[in-house]
């Protein structure tokens, strides 16, 4: 019997166990803040902004949105910033990507204060996860080290394939997987565009996990018997349903699921619990800021 990992079911015992530590910081004075900022009106980023707002009434986080013109100059988004980094009420924020062309993303990167960079991705914040004194681990990975943990599995001496190399999933993982940590431990291969035979690297795999953006790219005869499959891909696929799409992942779910020990669903896998990690983040900035020590999940 292959074993379905409830992403969902995971996230919600994340996101009540953190409603604990939110308390514990408002008793203290301290109710955490986290706000998000959209440059444009980029549908799909709309609705990522909205589910994250939603996500923090829901467990008590103070939540302020900020929008900026897409045509505005740069300098617009970096005074929105810097207001930010000096706003105390504020904890966290995260600055929606992708931002328009004439944007330099990396630039509003490094112009984020790291203590409230709930992503996780300001150039001080990659450096000491890499260091193994990670300050926020970036949620995609973060959750899915969570749902490794709640499916049982032990990455000590494990092969783990991460195919993709991005900066916020295939890189940051790689480097939380092979810290010396209860929750490391493992030998990691990372896999690209470039990778010659990708299947005989998921096949040997122990852990499988998939960050690519190709609808359905690894399937059943790509995974070794008995492996745990991760599938952190969200691909919309035209197809007969009132959207007139679905949403698959990077596995082929079905052929995947027939070899593996068990398996995350998309939808119901690893997004869930990205969102809840940006919850965690939100949570550890505020218990940092404001030196309320908090038990976290
Ligand atoms: N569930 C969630 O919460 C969540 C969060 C983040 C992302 N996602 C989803 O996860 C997927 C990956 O996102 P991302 O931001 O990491 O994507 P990305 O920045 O586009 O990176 C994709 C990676 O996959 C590699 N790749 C592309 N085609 C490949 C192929 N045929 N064989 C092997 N590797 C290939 C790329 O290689 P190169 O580096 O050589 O180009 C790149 O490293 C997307 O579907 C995204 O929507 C989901």
């Amino acid at each position: 019997m292959t074993d379905i990992i409830d992403g969902k079911a995971v996230a919600s015992e994340i996101r009540e166990e953190l409603t604990d530590a939110i308390e514990t910081l408002a008793d203290a004075g301290a109710r955490p803040g986290l706000a998000t900022v959209l440059m444009g009106d980029d549908p799909a980023s709309q609705t990522y902004v909205n589910m994250k707002q939603r996500d923090c009434e829901e467990v008590g986080i103070e939540s302020h949105h900020v929008d900026v013109d897409g045509d505005a100059p740069a300098e617009e988004l970096y005074d929105v910033i810097a207001e930010l980094n000096d706003d105390p009420a504020i904890h966290g924020y995260i600055v929606q990507a992708p931002v328009p062309d004439h944007v330099d993303y990396r630039e509003v990167i490094r112009r984020v204060d790291p203590a409230k960079d709930v992503d996780g991705f300001h150039p001080e914040n990659v450096g000491r996860l890499v260091a193994g004194d990670a300050r926020f681990r970036p949620c995609t990975p973060h959750g899915v080290q969570k749902l490794l943990a709640h499916a049982g599995v032990d990455l000590e001496g494990k092969d783990v394939t991460i195919v993709g190399r991005s900066d916020i999933v295939g890189k940051p993982l790689a480097n939380l997987l092979i810290q010396k940590a209860e929750d490391g431990n493992a030998t990691v291969t990372v896999c690209h565009s470039r990778t010659e035979d990708l299947g005989a690297k998921t096949r040997r795999a122990d852990v499988v996990v998939a960050a690519v953006g190709v609808p359905e790219l690894i399937d059943g005869s790509m995974i070794g018997e008995g492996a745990v499959v991760i599938d952190v891909g969200v691909n919309r696929v035209d197809a007969d349903t009132e959207k007139g799409y679905e949403l698959v992942g990077d596995v082929e779910y079905e052929s995947a699921r027939a070899v593996a020990s068990a398996i995350t669903p998309v939808p119901g896998g690893v997004g869930p619990m990205t969102r809840a990690m940006l919850l965690y983040n939100t949570v550890a900035a505020a218990s940092q800021q404001e030196a309320v020590a908090v038990e976290l999940p």
